[in-house]
């Protein structure tokens, strides 16, 4: 019993004044209290055994989630790492579907600078003779023929100048093609961006493959104008979607079904607050198994290593980083006459 009480109960126990009644009362309460106190100090005990045990899983806890921390972060540092890896590895496949396409291309671009470049021939040639014309003519003392023949040696320089520039636009323009992005946009005639890759492809095309044909028709909206675009951009959309047509037409005649005639038609229209770009074949269309996988990357259907299967993709990438859409409308009913299947791959650009 508690020190304190023992001398309460001594001192009631020997205490006279109090009746055995009221005693055995008070020794009951003594008690009471005696035995609610050593209840209280063990609960106490306890109290204080849970708190030690607490606190030593609250250390190991914090420990442990320390550890974690570090963990996680390390896992951090290694996504981060990765994802720069990624990146990295984008870019240069960008860059190398770039350069890609420009492969295809140099037949094209070679084929465009010829003509100005016979121009430019012919014209140097005439206008030497027109030289020793005129000095003969000045020998004669005929100086009316002698200014008649300059003036001619003075438009052929004019013409000169400009086929010569328009050889220079046509290797700008291959420059442009395969540079990085400036990632700036510049007012641009879509309709003269179009047609200039549509050419391109075609020769590009042609001269890879002498049996290569295939009709072009186009139908440019001149209203359009100039509209705000990146300019090489938009320009390797068109020439994906165009060599996309090229290549299905070009395949569904090698089968050489009766009446089949090739065609890719390249369309520009103004609408209220865009414009759309058209890219129409009349190849077996898209297959609906197939269709929802065209503007995934790597996805392809031409034989190993014939495509990257990215063509779609990127293209489906730059037209949403205009704020536009590229959208896709197919008919690969394979009940359907020869002449009415196809794809018609449409581009939405907003005007600014
Ligand atoms: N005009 C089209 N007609 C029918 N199928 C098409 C047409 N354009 C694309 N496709 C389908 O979409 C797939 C993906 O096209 P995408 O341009 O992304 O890659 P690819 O042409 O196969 O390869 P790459 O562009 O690298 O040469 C093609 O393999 C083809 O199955
Ligand atoms: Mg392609």
């Amino acid at each position: 019993m508690n020190q304190l009480l023992q001398t309460i109960l001594d001192f009631i126990q020997q205490n006279e004044k109090i009746t055995a009644e009221e005693k055995e009362m008070l020794l009951k309460a003594v008690k009471k209290v005696d035995s609610d106190l050593t209840i209280s100090e063990f609960k106490l005990e306890r109290t204080e055994k849970v708190k030690r045990t607490t606190a030593i899983l609250l250390e190991e806890t914090i420990e442990e989630l320390e550890q974690k921390r570090k963990a996680i972060e390390e896992t951090n540092v290694a996504l981060q790492n990765s994802l720069e890896e990624l990146k990295s590895a984008q870019t240069q496949l960008i860059q190398s579907e770039k350069m890609a396409s420009l492969g295809e291309l140099t037949a094209g671009i070679a084929h465009e600078i010829q003509n100005p470049l016979n121009f430019v021939n012919n014209f140097s040639d005439v206008s030497t003779e027109l030289v020793d014309e005129m000095n003969e003519e000045i020998d004669k003392g005929n100086l009316d023929d002698a200014k008649q023949i300059a003036e001619d040696l003075k438009q052929n320089l004019v013409k000169i100048n400009h086929h010569g520039k328009r050889a220079g636009d046509i290797v700008k323009g291959m420059l442009q093609h395969s540079r990085t992005s400036s990632g700036q946009k510049e007012l641009t005639d879509i309709n003269e961006l179009a047609d200039e890759y549509f050419r391109l492809a075609y020769h590009g095309l042609r001269a890879k493959d002498k049996n290569f044909n295939a009709a072009m028709k186009t139908d440019y909206d001149i209203s359009i104008g100039l509209i705000k675009i990146i300019p090489q951009d938009i320009g390797r959309v068109v020439l994906n979607l165009i060599t996309n047509a090229f290549y299905v037409v070009n395949e569904k005649k090698k089968l050489n079904i009766t009446g089949y005639e090739p065609v890719v038609t390249v369309t520009t229209k103004q609408h209220a607050g865009h414009i759309e770009v058209c890219v129409k074949d009349n190849g077996n269309g898209i297959p609906e198994k197939v269709l929802e996988k065209i503007f995934q990357p790597f996805f392809t259907t031409k034989p190993t290593g014939q495509g990257t299967g990215l063509g779609l993709s990127l293209s489906y990438d730059i037209i949403k980083a205009h704020g536009g859409e590229l959208k896709v409308e197919t008919k690969a009913n394979e009940g359907l006459p020869v002449g009415e299947t196809g794809s018609t791959f449409k581009i939405l650009l907003p005007f600014n």
